[in-house]
């Protein structure tokens, strides 16, 4: 049984808000918090780097939590690399890719700036970037994607749910494109992992991308990168670490994934990350998504009810409500929800400008939910919005 009371005991802060911002990042439980404090005050050392007994608890916890992220999303542990956001594990593909002149690079217009700018900037090199449109929901035809095909097209990089429309990507539809026409993809599950099931063994995308910090529950400053072939792409930062030799003329490189995080990482957030993922599979994935949509599903028909109100993205949706009260600018509704009942939600851009500009909007109040969130909780959102239209 979910028990969503008990849960929240773990996360001590939702006792003074409404927190409605899971898709910018979300909280913390408890137990990861457990495991970073005892990081600090039991075992702290560096990762990989020392034989005495610190050292080498810090190893064994860092690698633990890759061993349960790699589990988690039935992936290999030598292509589960651990880096500090979703947009590092973004740049980390597109600054490393085997480019050549002429390439040819998919998008959607419909992706956060993370991952649309890393992709236009190789514009620079002489790659060609194809920004491919959605409806008016968010939701990309895999159809466009393919008709944007061309000898060229070296890899296509797509959301599986938009952060702003809350839109559900067919990502198994567009992997299989990919692989039809021999072109790598790049999947970006920054507002799917943690909240819908996803087996990466069985999708077989050639690269994978997310925040600890969203649905995977761990803390900022976390983000996993799964590379099908690690051997195909040059790592963007070299340093301690990540190389087995090196002479004043040459170094040979670690394999993956030691390969691709040269320097000291983020070895508390990585080991709470690691314990975060534990709990989210305690209480399993599937609970949680259907815990989310079920909120998010009664939002959006309560909101999309009401006069005054736009609600948008399909109905078929994730966790992610976006909608605009009438005539009022979408940060003075936030900040009023804030005020008058601490309800914590997102307003503006959301870092998605195209996706924006292509509602004709120029922001929208994002709510987003997450496993701790509860039907009371939307029904003070609900009733709060429906004050505030009556102050237009
Ligand atoms: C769809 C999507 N992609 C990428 C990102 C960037 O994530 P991060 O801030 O961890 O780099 C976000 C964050 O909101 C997102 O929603």
């Amino acid at each position: 049984m979910y028990d969503v009371l008990t849960l929240r005991e773990d996360f001590p802060v939702l006792s003074d808000v409404i927190y409605l911002d899971n898709a910018a990042t979300t909280q913390t439980p408890k137990p990861a918090v457990s495991a970073m404090l005892d990081y600090f005050y039991k075992y702290a050392a560096n990762h990989g780097r020392g034989a005495h007994r610190l050292a080498r608890e810090t190893t064994d916890h860092y690698e633990d939590a890759r061993e349960i992220v790699a589990a988690f999303f039935n992936m290999g542990v030598e292509n589960t690399i651990f880096t500090k956001n979703a947009t590092e594990s973004i740049n980390i593909v597109s600054r490393g890719f085997p480019w050549k002149k002429g390439d040819h690079v998919i998008v959607t217009l419909v992706e956060h700036h993370s991952n649309l700018l890393p992709w236009m900037r190789l514009r620079d090199m002489g790659i060609d970037v194809s920004v491919v449109t959605p409806d008016i929901q968010g939701v990309v035809d895999p159809d466009d994607i393919l008709s944007s095909i061309n000898e060229n097209t070296k890899l296509i990089a797509v959301n599986h749910v938009s952060n702003v429309f809350g839109s559900i990507q067919d990502i198994e539809q567009i992997i299989g494109i990919a692989k039809e026409h021999d072109v790598k993809i790049l999947i970006d599950g920054s507002q799917s992992a943690g909240n819908m099931f996803i087996d990466i063994n069985f999708l077989d995308p050639d690269f994978f991308v997310c925040p600890g910090h969203k649905g995977l529950l761990g803390p900022q400053g976390t983000g996993v990168l799964y590379i099908k072939e690690p051997e195909t792409i040059e790592p963007v930062f070299l340093g301690g670490g990540m190389v087995s030799s090196v002479t004043s003329d040459d170094f040979r490189m670690e394999p993956s994934p030691a390969k691709f995080e040269a320097g000291t990482p983020n070895i508390p957030g990585v080991i709470g990350l690691g314990r975060a993922v534990e709990y989210v599979s305690e209480i399993g994935v599937d609970q949680i998504e259907k815990h989310e949509l079920s909120l998010a599903k009664e939002t959006a028909t309560r909101l999309g009810e009401m006069d005054g109100v736009d609600v948008y993205g399909p109905e078929d949706r994730a966790a992610v409500v976006s909608f605009n009260v009438v005539g009022m600018n979408a940060h003075d509704v936030a900040m009023i929800l804030d005020q008058t009942r601490s309800i914590c939600v997102r307003s503006g851009y959301h870092c998605a400008m195209p996706g924006i500009g292509h509602l004709g909007v120029n922001g929208t109040v994002r709510a987003s939910f997450g496993l701790y969130n509860t039907e009371e909780e939307v029904e003070t959102l609900v009733r709060t919005v429906s004050d505030i239209t009556s102050l237009v």
